[in-house]
């Protein structure tokens, strides 16, 4: 619910939990009040901040000298006037001036949520109601136009914020710093939650306390990245899984981004978040306008557990679209670990039919088909079958693995080239390069220029051929490189700059051209694992490949990483050979599968080369994901203990319906004498009685949540699954 208070001009954006305020002080400055629990009615506004004049703060408010925006809480800052902290907007005008100063205009609220233009966005849809706030502001002197848009979905405890920017004089207008969201909280006492990591390392959770500076992690690498994920948290300082403020924001959008918090010499904190200015900007011509990315907020006081679950809801059921939105996930089986490039068509249907026996439902066909690619030095780009590995073609293999009763899917990289491949030879400048200077391949290979049509709508052509001419019902869609030497041969040079963003949007047309054409394939994405394993991407892709690390024990680590933000739908787990291929370890069958089924489930091996005893562990596995994915796949996460801080991790997945839990337990490293454990389950009904269905036990949820299961942390890497329903 939106409120308005016409007097105050003050805005009351309510959702079930929660409460967002803000005013027009002075019929002129959009001041931030408030964001927590909902606050109904406010009395006074000049009560709800500190509004003190302060040394070396300037007077932007004319004669009237009690307040300077230097000091104010602000809700969306422009550089140039007299706020100094990190401005939202720095705009830089024909006649070189970079100030801007806006006045409140008015205000709009509608039912519903427009259109992010360009962009991936939450959407309302029935089930989840939504109403949308524009407040207008507009630089008299200079012709800009900005609109930040709220939209409030009620019973989701969420909140959106985007901006749109818009060129109403006559002259271009340079941008060169468009958040899409700050926000000022009175003090410093909160802790910065974010997630970090490296190629096959992604996610790992980080929690420090602000300090007197700015805390920012960014990404220059033209995507989102393995290093920082567009997230992060505030919460305060005594915050846990269960207690506790905390507040979420993450980006939906998958290039470079920056985001963080600056505190400020008087312990005020602001908040921060959009595409990075860096290497960055946008030419407004008259008439344009700009569309920031989306940011989704949340706000739980019940710690960082419903921080997350407020995440999952929101992008399962209003950011991923489709068919696979609300349909169960296929059990997969992928050959790249299992054969890299070395396969051919024998060898992928000996993999298949050993899958089939355990019921596996998909058959995905990795890196190698097409060109004449051996190894990582060739070939992408040249989307052909190679006939030396696949002589009767994709067709034939698709049918034949459709014949056992196995879908079949394909692995793509659409928005690269090798240097050596027919497309590169045709079409040297149709790369990100700069005239005259090296063009730095990285994995043997460089990247499509997306800002280029006739790249677009080269990469939508290939793509869609070849989805045509065989049984594909999965894409796996990956992207193993970052962007270096950005320019564009087709670009103006004062537009260059914007062939960051420029590629970001180009990709995002190219994957809703070949979605939308193609609505019944399930689309997986992928960037070395989880190089690109953001909201944008979510849009396209309702899950994503994880991380190529595979191995379980690591999977601990940056699987709960990435279930800070991100629903199990979204997050590919596999199965893979021991010893691991990425780190040596040696796991047991169970615990491979244990991990990965806590995710979205499948298979990265050759099931032919497993000893029988391990096989008939994979059939049981599979079996019992598919009683359990719609708990897991649909329900509520809830954390219980975290491999950072234990020797153990421990997830709880609660169905939809509150029936059905799926109880997934982990030991790190084997202690001989290890004390019992207890794994205490959250939010059951005390006085019901739960069987858990393996063993037939029964128990009260009072006693699971009270007392707990017991466990032992005394052998390396030991691992169980239990399912409870209630009788
Ligand atoms: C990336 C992916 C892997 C695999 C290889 C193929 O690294 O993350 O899963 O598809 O590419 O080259």
């Amino acid at each position: 619910m939106i409120k308005f208070d016409k007097d105050n001009l003050l805005f009351n954006l309510i959702t079930k939990n929660t409460g967002y305020i803000f005013c027009i002080y002075k019929g002129k400055f959009p001041v931030h009040i408030h964001y927590g629990r909902q606050v109904s009615d406010i009395t006074d506004v000049e009560l709800t901040f500190p509004h003190m004049r302060r040394a070396f703060s300037p007077d932007d408010n004319f004669s009237d000298k009690t307040f300077s925006t230097d000091t104010l809480p602000m809700e969306y800052p422009f550089y140039g006037s007299c706020d100094f902290r990190s401005p939202a907007l720095h705009a830089q005008y024909i006649d070189g001036s970079r100030v801007t100063v806006c006045d409140y205009e008015g205000y709009e609220i509608e039912k519903g949520k427009p259109d992010i233009k360009g962009l991936p966005h939450t959407y309302q849809d029935k089930d989840a109601e939504c109403e949308t706030l524009k407040i207008f502001l507009k630089d008299n002197l200079k012709g800009l136009k900005i609109t930040l848009c709220y939209s409030v979905f009620e019973e989701k405890d969420i909140i959106t914020r985007n901006v749109i920017i818009e060129n109403q004089s006559d002259d271009p207008i340079r941008l060169n710093r468009t958040l899409s969201m700050t926000m000022d909280f009175d003090n410093m006492d909160y802790d910065f939650v974010h997630l970090f990591g490296s190629w096959a390392n992604e996610r790992h959770i980080q929690r420090t306390p602000l300090i007197n500076a700015a805390i920012t992690i960014d990404s220059k690498r033209g995507t989102s990245s393995h290093q920082h994920n567009p997230f992060f948290a505030l919460v305060g300082k005594n915050t846990t899984e269960d207690m506790g403020d905390a507040y979420g924001f993450g980006l939906v959008y998958s290039g470079n981004f920056i985001a963080g918090a600056e505190v400020d010499q008087f312990g005020t904190t602001r908040a921060f978040m959009g595409i990075n200015p860096f290497n960055s900007g946008w030419m407004l011509e008259k008439g344009e306008s700009f569309y920031t990315p989306e940011v989704v907020m949340t706000y739980s006081h019940k710690g960082i557990g419903q921080m997350s679950r407020n995440f999952h809801n929101i992008i399962r059921d209003n950011l991923i679209r489709g068919k696979y939105k609300k349909a169960e996930r296929p059990v997969l089986i992928n050959n790249w670990e299992a054969t890299y490039f070395n396969f051919d068509e024998e060898k992928i249907l000996n993999i298949a039919k050993k899958a089939k026996d355990a019921d596996i439902d998909l058959m995905v066909l990795d890196d190698g088909w097409f060109g004449k690619r051996d190894d990582d030095t060739t070939s992408l780009g040249d989307w052909f079958v190679d006939e030396n590995k696949l002589p009767k073609g994709l067709k034939s293999l698709g049918e034949k693995v459709n014949s056992l009763g196995m879908k079949f899917g394909l692995w793509f990289e659409p928005e690269m080239v090798s240097a050596q491949s027919e497309l590169y030879k045709a079409h040297p400048d149709w790369c990100i390069h700069i005239k005259g200077r090296h063009r730095s391949e990285a994995r043997q290979q460089l990247v499509l220029d997306l800002s280029r049509q006739d790249v677009r709508e080269y990469i939508i052509k290939v793509v869609c051929d070849i989805l045509s001419s065989a049984p594909i019902s999965y894409v796996k869609w990956d992207m193993n490189r970052h962007l270096s030497e950005v320019g564009s041969a087709t670009l103006e040079p004062e537009r260059q700059v914007e062939l960051n963003h420029r590629f970001v949007l180009g990709l995002y047309e190219v994957l809703e051209a070949i979605t939308s054409r193609f609505p019944d394939v399930l689309f997986e994405g992928c960037s070395g694992g989880g190089g690109r394993f953001d909201m944008g991407m979510l849009y396209y892709h309702p899950q994503i490949w994880t991380s190529d690390d595979s191995d379980a024990i690591e999977r601990l680590y940056i699987q709960q990483g990435t279930s800070l933000i991100y629903p199990a739908s979204s997050m590919g787990a596999h199965v893979s050979a021991v010893p691991n291929h990425q780190v040596g370890r040696v796991t047991p069958i169970d615990t491979r599968g244990n991990v990965a089924m806590a995710g979205q489930f499948g298979y990265e091996l050759d099931l032919n080369n497993l000893p029988q005893e391990e096989f008939d562990a994979v059939k049981l596995q599979v079996k019992l994901y598919k009683k359990i994915r719609h708990i897991v796949q649909w329900g509520d996460l809830y954390r219980i203990s975290s491999p950072y801080e234990t020797n153990h991790a421990v997830w709880q997945y609660t169905s939809q319906d509150k029936t059905e839990i799926a109880l997934f337990i982990t030991t790190i490293l084997g202690k001989p004498s290890a004390r019992f454990e207890n794994a205490r389950l959250k939010d059951l009904e005390p006085d019901k009685i739960y069987i858990e269905t393996l063993s037939g036990k029964e128990y009260t949820g009072a006693m699971l949540m009270n007392i707990g299961v017991y466990f032992r942390d005394n052998v390396d890497f030991n691992s169980q699954l239990m399912v409870f329903r209630v009788k």
